[in-house]
């Protein structure tokens, strides 16, 4: 044999067991640690934070948390998630073992901001965090998982630990995914009179409509939402609990393909109930209806989406007879 090609040959096989020693690492080494950011504060859980946190969760954390055989936030299987590997939520009652009982406020901000649970151990985007939330929104979840709401009583019933794909585990490796900074500075509630802020403050940072309805969850800019790929031009590839594909829609103003020929009436609707205009069969999971948003709340967001920029881009509603 040629020795230019022998070596070649020797330099491809070396690459190739490097590249399986580091398969091997990332695949051991798991999603890694961090340190987690230590947050001193100590929330006063009033009526009304708790009244507000119940809102909240029923719409940021029901989905995935709560559990149909306890009726409790005891956490599932997120089978609409495969692409991540086997994902399980977790019971986040205020069970002292199997809940979040022994957690401090702290510890719980801290989480919900930046992915980092108080063990270090980070997790990846199959949990939202609640980057740019206000501070007041943020203590009424806490207040919320403090309170003695039927769904987050203690209740024993454990979940599994995940067992994250071995793409789960390269991306969080190589830094793709990783946990977000705490916020510098406080985070003051939105100017509720004035609508166009109210319904941004709403879209983009505390129910975060853009994640799901810009193009790919990869290319989102959680930190500038606006800077997103397809910013609420639709398209996004998510999974039903079946794990059958549904793609999200173009909810630019756009005539064609968006929803610019929607009445304000009719966008509420569809925010709150699910429903569309025309004859068209009920939004689907993972659209699940924001029926405890006020009507000022999803007129406020109609009026913010109506500022964005419009998109031409086509999406089908596969699956609806
Ligand atoms: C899209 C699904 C999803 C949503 C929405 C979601 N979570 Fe989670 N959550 C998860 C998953 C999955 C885990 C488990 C992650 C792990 O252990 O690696 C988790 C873990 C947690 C934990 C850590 C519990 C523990 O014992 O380790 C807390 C606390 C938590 N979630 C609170 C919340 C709160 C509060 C909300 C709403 C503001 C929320 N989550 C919304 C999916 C979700
Ligand atoms: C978890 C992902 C997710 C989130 C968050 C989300 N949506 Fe959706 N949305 C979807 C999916 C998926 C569909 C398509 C459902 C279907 O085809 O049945 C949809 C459909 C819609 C539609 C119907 C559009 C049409 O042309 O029929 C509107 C309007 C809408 N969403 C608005 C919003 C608003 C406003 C928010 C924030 C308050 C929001 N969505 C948050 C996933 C999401």
């Amino acid at each position: 044999m040629n020795k230019s090609i022998k070596a070649t040959l020797l330099v491809i096989a070396g690459l190739i067991v490097l590249v399986a020693i580091a398969a091997a690492v990332v695949s051991f080494r798991g999603i890694p640690k961090y340190e987690a950011k230590k947050v001193d504060v100590k929330i006063d859980y009033t009526q009304a934070r708790v009244e507000n946190g119940v809102k909240l969760a029923s719409m940021l954390c029901r989905s995935c948390h709560y559990n149909d055989q306890t009726g409790r936030f005891t956490g599932r299987e997120l089978t609409e998630v495969t692409q991540f590997g086997k994902i399980f939520s977790k019971n986040i009652t205020s069970h002292a073992e199997a809940g979040i009982g022994k957690w401090t406020d702290g510890e719980l901000v801290s989480f919900l901001r930046t992915g980092t649970k108080p063990n270090g151990q980070y997790v990846p985007p199959y949990m939202p965090k609640l980057v740019h939330i206000s501070d007041e929104d943020m203590n009424s979840i806490v207040a919320f998982l403090r309170s003695d709401n039927e769904w987050v009583k203690a209740e024993p019933t454990k979940q599994p630990e995940c067992d994250p794909s071995f793409l789960t585990k390269l991306l969080t490796n190589i830094g793709a995914f990783k946990p977000f900074d705490y916020p510098q500075q406080y985070i003051p509630q939105p100017d509720t009179t004035n609508q166009v802020k109210h319904g941004e403050y709403i879209a983009l940072y505390q129910l975060e409509c853009y994640a799901c309805h810009s193009k790919d969850f990869a290319k989102n800019d959680y930190l500038v939402p606006s800077k997103s790929a397809g910013f609420f031009g639709g398209g996004n590839k998510m999974f039903d609990m079946e794990g059958k594909p549904i793609s999200t829609l173009n909810i630019t103003m756009d005539k064609h393909s968006g929803i610019g020929n929607w009445t304000e009436e009719e966008f509420v609707k569809a925010i709150k109930y699910g429903t569309v205009p025309g004859n068209q069969p009920a939004l689907r999971y993972p659209m699940t209806p924001y029926s405890n948003l006020t009507d000022k709340e999803a007129k406020a967001v109609f009026a913010y989406i109506k500022t964005v920029p419009i998109i031409n881009n086509r999406v089908e509603r596969k699956g609806v007879q």
